[in-house]
């Protein structure tokens, strides 16, 4: 693994075919576009989910328990925090983001609505290994990973990251963690190429924050946003795809791309619920309770070492 978010995105540009890590989609501009895609109408993952932990908020409280450390992967704008907190009163909440400025803004909002509440917010890369203030309390800890971003990753990966999540407790804590299921494709590829174009918009602004990050030339407008899913690997992909020949130049290198060729920029996983539970008894995670709406499209799992 680079070392360097510049060594990371031009080792991944030169590659053939290139490609750009999802993570570098959330700028402070890309996380808004996020959130606008959370409540597009085809983005059923946010609402879908949502209303699970609604419709079975008290089983979840019950199986959560209360005044735990409550740690937030990619805590975002902390809205699923928010309605979390009030379910489950923890004492202490941690919310790790990429988009650090983004994040902090969203806790300290968090804060404001639960004056009791130790709130802190942790800018960073989860994907590279999440370090702790040495301060949070080990025992009693929740590690919160909702609307099914572990389907970023691919099976080894994910496995990978569910271990770490497993070594970030102890024997008492958990893990409470979105799943977004196989289904019909139709709705999966209209979920990834929303009608408003939101989603383009999305793809394309990575290589705005890229062009920022590396000091690279990407023309927007020279590349167009692709979405399908992938059968045999069970997953949504994006790509970018050159509307014309396209030259990119960045400080120490730049690349040719012809007409139509592709820059893969993500992976979404559609892992079947019993893959999944496999995969986190693999992880050590040993007894699993999950929730499903009716229509089996995403998956809320409550999983303990
Ligand atoms: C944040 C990774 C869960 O895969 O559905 C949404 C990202 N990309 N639309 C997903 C995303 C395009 C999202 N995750």
């Amino acid at each position: 693994m680079p070392r360097t978010a510049t060594d990371d995105i031009t080792q991944g540009l030169r590659q053939r075919p290139a490609r750009i890590s999802p993570k570098y989609f959330y700028d402070q501009h890309g996380s808004r576009l996020f959130e606008a895609i959370t409540e597009l109408p085809e983005y059923y993952p946010t609402r879908t989910e949502n209303a699970l932990m609604q419709r079975h908020a008290a089983d979840i409280a019950r199986a959560v328990g209360t005044g735990r450390t409550l740690i937030e992967l990619g805590a975002g704008n902390c809205q699923k925090a928010r309605a979390l907190c009030r379910l489950v009163q923890p004492a202490c909440f941690v919310g790790v983001d990429i988009s650090a400025d983004y994040l902090s803004e969203a806790v300290a909002g968090l804060q404001n609505d639960f004056p009791g509440l130790d709130a802190r917010a942790l800018g960073g890369d989860m994907t590279q290994g999440v370090e702790l203030p040495p301060d949070i309390p080990r025992t009693g800890r929740l590690v919160f990973y909702p609307g099914s971003s572990i389907g970023n990753f691919d099976p080894p990966h994910a496995l990978e990251l569910l271990a770490h999540m497993r070594d970030m407790v102890d024997d008492d804590g958990g893990l409470l963690i979105g799943i977004d299921l196989p289904k019909e494709v139709a709705v999966l590829e209209a979920a990834y190429d929303d009608a408003a174009g939101v989603t383009a918009e999305f793809n394309r602004n990575v290589l705005r924050h890229v062009n920022r990050l590396i000091g690279s030339d990407f023309d927007l407008a020279q590349w167009q946003h692709r979405a399908f899913f992938n059968h045999e690997a069970s997953r949504i992909e994006m790509h970018l795809e050159a509307i014309a020949d396209a030259d990119v130049r960045w400080p120490g290198g730049g690349r040719t791309f012809v007409q139509g060729e592709r820059i893969h920029t993500e992976n979404s996983y559609k892992y079947p619920l019993p893959v999944f539970t496999d995969m986190l008894e693999r992880a050590g995670f040993k007894e699993a309770q999950a929730w499903t709406d009716e229509r089996g499209w995403f998956a809320v799992v409550h999983a303990r070492p």
